[in-house]
């Protein structure tokens, strides 16, 4: 919760932006305060006695969010996502030489650290799910992640030896600070991946690292989960490197990740290509999303925008899975859409594409451009470029994110400001 002042008023809000076109500064208030405010002055009180707090100036880059040249927040957002890959690695990683120069990553590997666990809400949990694939396939570390409001409340095991990643754009969502609050109780090590500079979750880990996306004005998540898998890919390098990683996978990783601005820009530039997609696709109610292995996690991300988007029923599954019930569900007026990237257990997928088709069923194929071989599996694909396979999660969200915010405009949505939900989620 955060004090906002103004010559012209007080405010009170969980959330620096909420404020930051009307106020000045911002005084944050930690547990157990309580402000009281009479006639436009504010007290700051904990446990019925005063405090006195040095407030801090809210800074140029929350004052000018705004939306540019675009309709909306979120389109601006991801639109932004090229500069959010700059910003997640400068300071970070040097392209040149191709290394990671980072005194966090440095401390963080001279840590003992046998397992890693990622607790996190919402998209921040989905870009956690494609973190531990990367902790256990480039680090050789085990991985997990787990849903705050779930990992709160089962039994928690404390391990001194395993790191407890907090993520959360906003670094004030309650599942997740309550979870942290938990953790730190035992003390165990705990590490911040939080957009928001100065929030609780960041102030409260004993580590971290920004995402460094900027202001995030739209309700759904975008260009932060950008900038929380780059933090995580790093990170991922970074352990691997004190263990297993050879220095060369390194760096042709390191040199792929270079890429990531240009052929984002590159598919952003694209966009109108997927206008027949969205066309075609808004007439739907119901949509399955399948992906599997690395894209699993990607495949969640780009269902639940959807979904927050367009208010359209969608779920994911991994593609694996299908067969196990959901099958059930395939007809001709429940598309899939399916991302299926070269490298990424493909031919495994190709088969579950096949048992949608032998139902009827509609499949719309993420893939990796000019393979024209691929492209007669599908109804319609969406091409994205090719890439390292360990990248891949990358690569489907911004078409399919475009394609639900298309989709949410032909239903008249409110894109930045979606019913029923919030930007930061206070409350349990
Ligand atoms: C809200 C937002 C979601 C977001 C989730 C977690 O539900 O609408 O877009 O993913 O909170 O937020 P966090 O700030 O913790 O990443």
């Amino acid at each position: 919760m955060i004090v906002g002042l103004s010559a012209d008023g007080t405010y009170l809000s969980s959330d620096i932006n909420a404020v930051s076109r009307v106020a000045t500064e911002f005084v944050t208030l930690e547990d157990h305060e309580i402000v009281r405010i009479i006639s436009g002055k504010y007290t700051i009180l904990s446990y019925g006695k005063e405090v006195n707090k040095v407030s801090e100036k809210i800074t140029s880059e929350f004052q000018t969010a705004h939306k540019g040249d675009y309709e909306t927040f979120t389109e601006k957002e991801i639109h932004e996502i090229p500069e959010v890959f700059r910003n997640a690695f400068t300071g970070r990683l040097n392209f040149e030489t191709q290394t990671i120069t980072n005194e966090t990553l440095d401390a963080l590997s001279d840590q003992e650290i046998d397992r890693i666990e990622i607790i996190a809400s919402g998209s921040s949990y989905f870009a956690g799910m494609v973190g531990t694939s990367w902790f256990k396939e480039i680090a050789g570390i085990p991985a997990d992640v787990r849903i705050s409001s779930e990992f709160l409340y089962d039994t928690f095991l404390p391990s001194k030896k395993t790191l407890y990643i907090f993520m959360s754009q906003s670094g004030e969502t309650a599942d997740v600070r309550e979870s942290l609050k938990m953790v730190k109780e035992k003390g165990c090590l705990t590490f911040g991946i939080v957009n928001v500079v100065g929030s609780t979750i960041a102030r409260m880990c004993d580590m971290g690292l920004y995402t460094h996306s900027g202001v995030e004005v739209g309700v759904a998540s975008t260009k932060n989960i950008i900038g929380q898998l780059s933090v995580l890919i790093l990170m991922a390098i970074s352990l691997g490197l004190k263990r297993e990683l050879q220095m060369k996978d390194a760096r042709e990783l390191i040199r792929h990740l270079g890429e990531l601005p240009e052929k984002f820009q590159k598919q952003l530039n694209n966009k109108h290509l997927l206008a027949p997609i969205i066309e075609k696709y808004s007439a739907f109610t119901n949509f399955f999303f399948l992906g599997r292995n690395l894209l699993y996690g990607t495949a969640q991300e780009c269902s639940l925008k959807l979904k927050e988007l367009t208010y359209i029923h969608a779920e994911c599954y991994s593609s694996g899975e299908l067969k196990h019930g959901p099958l059930a569900l395939i007809n001709s007026k429940m598309p899939s859409v399916v991302l299926n990237l070269k490298g990424v257990l493909r031919e495994k997928t190709n088969s579950n594409i096949k048992e949608i088709k032998a139902r009827n069923g509609i499949v719309l194929g993420v893939v990796t451009e000019g393979e024209q071989h691929q492209k007669d599996l599908y109804d319609d694909v969406i091409e994205v470029p090719t890439c390292h396979p360990l990248l891949s999660p990358f690569f489907p969200v911004t078409p399919l994110w475009l394609v639900a915010v298309g989709i949410a405009k032909k239903l008249g949505r409110d894109i930045d400001k979606p019913q029923n939900l919030a930007k930061s989620v206070t409350v349990e």
